[in-house]
């Protein structure tokens, strides 16, 4: 049998270069990263694996679907894993456009694209091939005390971020009740670890504390979020794609439901063990907490029950928040050069160096 071609979008971002860097060192699959290079895109993060022959790197905009045609019609690949996205709640809320361009218009752009190409396959490739929609927990908006996000939970998405992701999940649920075409969808808790962009609370907080810079917390910080480390989330995508049952749902948490203040808290701890050598005037890295106006539309809560994962597929996260936490605070001390270019926007000018168009 040979290697499946994984036909993968915004492999450049947070999640998509974990997801890669596990399919090229883990998997003996063939990986096609389709990914504009938005801000949020840093082909340094997958610096490791680059030179993969087993990896192609085609710089396109999913919204094209010119692009999409030609690209899937000259990869011809197995599956698709949908990550490319606009991905952050507060750019939402200041700029809507994109959202709606990139995680709707983009979205089912792919989808067309997705299902002409798989309208003209035949025989084993056209019933294994699948479309797996990368979604997130906050389709279903906010959760009362007590109650978890289950596959059923109806959706009602708060931000203009969430509202879009929900709109490209309905697509994606549409195009297989109307033709039959052979999705997967799953929806997934918040994420940390290595090579997160230092808009996000986590990577932010770490490299604002380590500069001497407020830990701006919005609001109280009593928000809660399920937290999962990055590399769990990327098995459990793995694991669908090869397992999951085609038009079904699958939930991705990792049972680490933390308030923000508390996320900020132990990571200050966690810099106090491992880097103890303050910025000046830096006495204690939370003394650099400083609360400031709450996000509008702010979800107070979100938590995942991953059970319907765990016991239909045998999934479920490996490492513990402290574990996970420990290892990304490790991270972002070691990895200077990547900071460094992210902080500086030099991430951008070594894409145009090392990525010929
Ligand atoms: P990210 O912002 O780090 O990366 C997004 C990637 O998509 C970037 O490489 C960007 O260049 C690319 N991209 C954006 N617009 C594009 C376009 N029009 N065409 C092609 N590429 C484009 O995002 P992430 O945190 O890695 O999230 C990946 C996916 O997972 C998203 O769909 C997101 O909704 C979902 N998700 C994220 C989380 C999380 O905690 N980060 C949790 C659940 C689900
Ligand atoms: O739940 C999954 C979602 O998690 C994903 O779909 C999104 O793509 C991802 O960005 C993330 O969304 P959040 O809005 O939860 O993540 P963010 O890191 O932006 O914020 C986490 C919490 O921390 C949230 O309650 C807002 C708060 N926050 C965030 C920032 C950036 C602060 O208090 N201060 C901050 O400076």
């Amino acid at each position: 049998m040979t290697a499946k071609t994984l036909f993968i979008t915004g492999g450049a971002g947070f999640i998509g270069s974990a997801l890669i860097r596990y399919l090229i060192t883990e998997t003996p699959c063939r990986v096609v990263n389709v990914d504009k290079l938005t801000y949020a895109g840093n082909l340094e993060s997958l610096a490791s694996v680059a030179d993969s022959e087993r990896y192609h790197f085609e710089r396109e905009d999913i919204c094209d679907a010119a692009a999409m045609t030609r690209l899937i019609a000259h990869y011809r690949p197995d599956a698709i894993m949908h990550l490319a996205a606009e991905s952050h709640v507060d750019r939402s809320i200041s700029g809507p456009a994109a959202f709606i361009d990139t995680n709707i218009n983009g979205t089912f752009t792919l989808l067309e694209a997705a299902r002409q190409y798989w309208d003209g396959l035949a025989g084993e490739r056209k019933a294994a091939f699948r479309f797996h929609h990368i979604s997130t927990d906050e389709v279903y908006g906010d959760l009362e005390p007590g109650l978890l996000f289950t596959e059923e939970t109806p959706y009602a998405p708060s931000s203009p971020y969430s509202a879009s992701k929900a709109a490209s999940d309905h697509l994606v649920r549409a195009w297989q009740r109307t033709y039959d075409f052979p999705i997967l969808i799953t929806n997934c808790s918040n994420n940390y670890g290595p090579n997160h962009f230092p808009e996000k609370l986590i990577p932010l907080m770490i490299l604002n504390a380590l500069a001497g810079k407020a830990l701006p917390i919005y609001g109280d910080g009593q928000q809660i979020r399920d937290w999962l480390y990055v590399d769990d989330h990327v098995r459990a995508l793995y694991c669908v794609l090869s397992t999951g049952k085609i038009g079904e749902t699958y939930n991705i948490g990792g049972h680490n439901e933390k308030t923000n203040l508390e996320v900020v808290t132990t990571l200050c701890q966690i810099l106090e063990q491992l880097a103890p050598d303050k910025p000046a005037g830096v006495a204690n890295y939370v003394d650099l907490i400083t609360y400031v106006t709450d996000r509008p539309g702010h979800d107070l809560r979100y938590a995942i029950d991953a059970s319907k994962i765990q016991r239909e597929l045998g999934w479920q996260p490996v490492e513990t928040f402290d574990s996970g936490l420990l290892k990304t605070v490790e991270w972002y001390i070691n990895n200077d050069a990547w900071i460094e270019n992210v902080s500086s926007g030099a991430y951008q000018q070594w894409m145009e160096t090392h990525y010929d168009d």
